[in-house]
């Protein structure tokens, strides 16, 4: 069986004012009627002949404690574990802290499905297909990756570039985490894929890579892990220890530089919906173009998207390729195709306290 792993710690400032630090992206509800952790724990909750899982194991930092178990409950996956960061330090300790777990309940080789719990799939038909794919090379050893095919040289993923091109699982040649712009250009250009940030590999085999591949997180997070906290589902590593970690992300810590990864290219409607542009994009549009949610009226609109939680009557008028988001405290009006930048909006923020 395999046991889904749910990074729940991002804070996902592009999407601002819907997500905060204290209900960032993952928590909400943005395309769906369920939030996007739900989403992703509904995913791997239903078993089939080909694949069965456990209960989630969820990563989370400890303020957002009682939503996650909340929000899980409310959908019928009640995790196994809440393993709770003192503080966060990226995915290369969480998801170690995750494989010890697996471990100390005395399954050191379990299969773990590390998944981002802010991610859109629209297939999940393909989905569950690659994770079956995969799981024959991840109990050999392999750490496998799943490969998007890129729409454009975006400088925000993981590249991966494949061995071969035979059957569903490749080993891969390179992985390149965030490239600058022109070297995204050349790599789209050499049939490279994304990084879609959802591993299979068994929990033995990430604890060895990360020893080799980073040995400070992983002495770090030894450390922490055996002085752990437990209680009942809740597990605690040591703070001090925790906090003695780099922070760094299992893209750079371990996929850049182990020789044991493999891919799995899948095609399967996937989106990390990073900003309000690429929300829209992966959300139908009604005939005019836009994206409405909330009360509100519109008058010769297109291609928007304008949305009401919680703010205070919106109406709009003439509209064209803008985003208008209204909170109860913030209102954000921005030309949609310059979605990335709000995170400047809410650096600016920080700044001003
Ligand atoms: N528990 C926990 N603790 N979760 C975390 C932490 C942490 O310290 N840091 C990040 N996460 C969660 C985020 O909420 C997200 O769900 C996931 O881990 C990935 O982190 P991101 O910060 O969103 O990574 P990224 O988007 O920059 O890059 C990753 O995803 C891309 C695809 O969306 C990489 O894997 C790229 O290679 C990949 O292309
Ligand atoms: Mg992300």
């Amino acid at each position: 069986s395999i046991s889904p792993v749910l990074l729940c710690g991002g804070s996902g400032t592009r999407l601002w004012p819907l997500s905060r630090a204290d209900m960032p992206k993952q928590l909400q509800a943005l395309a769906h009627e369920e939030t996007m952790l739900q989403a992703t724990a509904l995913r791997t909750a239903t078993n089939s002949n080909d694949l069965q899982f456990e209960a989630p194991l969820v990563l989370a930092g400890e303020g957002h404690r009682f939503l996650v178990v909340e929000q899980l409950l409310h959908v019928g996956c009640p995790p196994r574990a809440v393993i709770l960061e003192p503080q966060g330090r990226n995915t290369a300790p969480a998801v170690a802290i995750a494989a010890h777990w697996l471990a100390r309940a005395g399954t050191p080789d379990a299969l773990m499905l590390v998944m981002p719990s802010d991610h859109l799939i629209g297939n999940e038909e393909a989905f569950r297909a690659a994770i079956a794919d995969a799981a024959p090379a991840a109990l050999a050893g392999r750490m496998v990756t799943f490969g998007i095919t890129p729409s454009e040289p975006a400088t925000g993923y993981g590249y991966i570039e494949a061995e071969g091109d035979i059957g569903p699982v490749r080993r891969v040649r390179r992985f390149v985490e965030k490239p600058d712009e022109e070297t995204a250009v050349a790599y789209v250009a050499r049939g490279m894929m994304w990084n879609a940030g959802i591993f299979l590999f068994k929990a033995s085999a990430y604890l060895e890579a990360l020893a080799t591949c980073a040995p400070e997180v992983a002495k770090a997070v030894d450390d922490a892990v055996r002085i752990a906290e437990i209680d009942g589902m809740i597990f605690r590593p040591g703070g001090a220890e925790f906090a003695a970690c780099p922070s760094i992300s299992i893209d750079y810590a371990v996929m850049e530089r182990s020789d044991k990864v493999s891919v799995v290219p899948v095609d399967m409607g996937w989106s990390d919906v990073g900003s309000w542009d690429a929300l829209w994009r992966v959300t139908a549009p009604d005939a005019e173009g836009n994206v409405v949610r909330g009360a509100g009226a519109l008058i010769g609109c297109r291609d928007s998207l304008v949305r009401n939680e919680g703010g205070p009557f919106v109406a709009a008028l003439g509209l064209e390729g803008m985003v208008v988001v209204a909170t109860g405290d913030a209102v954000l009006i921005a030309p949609r195709e310059r979605s990335e930048d709000i995170r400047k909006v809410v650096d600016r923020i920080e700044d001003e306290g």
